[in-house]
């Protein structure tokens, strides 16, 4: 059997990894600063991590949803309290699309409306509710198309007014910052008018926080910089460190029932013990403010060079627009300079480094890509 190609890739194949950096099979060197697409949070390889995963596997990896698991609670308990909703309930599952898909279940169940409305050049995932308001006709199939989701321009509050003045919409969904767009981040203002129009009209808000939170961004969510408060948050990514997990966070407002959300493997053993660890992990060697420290300094380091358009983004979730003439750096930067990157379009460059991220490795982007620019 040969495997489905649906992925273009790069002929580079990691085979270990220790903190911002990874090693290929050759044994070349490769700086991290994608995090394996914003998954990485804690670093590669987390002395605490493993120890916590290898002695769990050791005692139990798996059972059903149908027993008592002490771990999941612990990691509600502990993630509640650190994310800033320690009244909210917590259900695992196992992507972001998942997660997503869920939220929209969950808010169509509380309100019993069909529709959602989303933002355009959102990305929300793939599966079929997920990717029906992802903003992207390409990797819709007709089966995703059922005229559930409109689409509203970012930061265009009259827009979403009008739309959610008509009362039809289950959910508003945004994304903390915008992640695959290119890192578009919606204004303070624009979030605090979406959070009065969705109480005004029965909508809930829906925060997609997979990209933008578990600390990337300085706070733990990136929505938290403007003080609303989402009624339902969804979390992947970052949440385990590369061990398959999500979550969607839900209000306490919204009433939960037997059936009406489930899973086989979410919340499993090994993942729960997976996010207790990146949550100790983030807790003790203080990530979050070390994603506030290092992205600031990186975005500064960055002001004013001539390959770059624009800057976008807080803390360590960096969109670098780049100017006509630069669009190969991203390139360049890993097969000159051994440095991963995420991209968006042709000419976006997103940083996405491991939390743990220092000021020297900062630096180290920083001379590449000045050096790069100027050859
Ligand atoms: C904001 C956002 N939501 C949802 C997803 C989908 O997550 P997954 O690929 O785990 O399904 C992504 C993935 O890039 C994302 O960036």
């Amino acid at each position: 059997m040969k495997l489905f190609d649906v992925y273009p890739l790069w002929n580079i194949e990691p085979v270990k990894g220790q903190g911002c950096h990874i090693w290929d099979k050759e044994g070349n060197e490769y700086l991290d600063l994608y995090g394996g697409h914003a998954v990485i949070s804690i670093g590669h390889c987390h002395p605490t991590y493993n120890k916590m995963l290898k002695e769990q596997v050791d005692n139990l990896g798996f059972y059903s949803n149908a027993v008592q698991n002490g771990l999941q609670k612990r990691l509600a308990e502990e993630l509640g309290e650190m994310c800033g909703y320690p009244d909210y309930n917590l259900f695992l599952c196992n992507s972001g699309a998942e997660a997503n898909e869920n939220a929209f279940k969950v808010a169509s169940f509380n309100t019993g409306r069909k529709k959602i409305l989303a933002i355009k050049k959102a990305f929300h995932g793939r599966t079929s509710g997920a990717v029906e308001a992802t903003d992207n006709p390409k990797i819709q199939a007709e089966f995703n198309k059922n005229n559930n989701v409109t689409f509203v321009p970012l930061n265009d509050i009259e827009a979403a007014r009008m739309e959610l003045e008509k009362r039809e919409y289950a959910a508003l969904i945004i994304e903390g910052i915008q992640g695959v767009a290119g890192i578009f981040v919606p204004d303070s203002n624009y979030l605090n008018s979406l959070r009065k129009i969705c109480d005004e009209t029965g909508t809930l808000l829906i925060l997609d926080e997979i990209q933008s939170g578990y600390g990337r961004t300085g706070k733990f969510f990136a929505h938290q910089y403007s003080g609303v408060k989402a009624d339902i948050i969804t979390v992947a990514k970052g949440i385990g460190n590369g061990f398959p997990l999500s979550g969607v966070i839900i209000s306490p407002k919204i009433e939960a029932s037997y059936g009406m959300l489930g899973t086989t493997f979410g919340g499993n053993h090994l993942a729960c013990t997976a996010a207790i660890a990146v949550l100790k992990v983030m807790k003790e060697e203080n990530l979050i403010e070390n994603a506030a420290i290092v992205g600031q300094y990186l975005m500064d380091q960055l002001k004013g060079h001539k390959a770059i358009k624009e800057l976008r983004g807080k803390g360590l979730m960096i969109g670098i627009e780049l100017n006509e003439g630069f669009t190969t750096l991203r390139n360049r930067l890993l097969f000159e300079k051994h440095i991963f990157t995420g991209g968006a379009g042709a000419n976006v460059i997103r940083l996405l480094p491991p939390l743990c991220i220092t000021k020297e490795i900062a630096d180290q982007f920083i001379t590449a890509f000045t050096e790069l620019e100027n050859q």
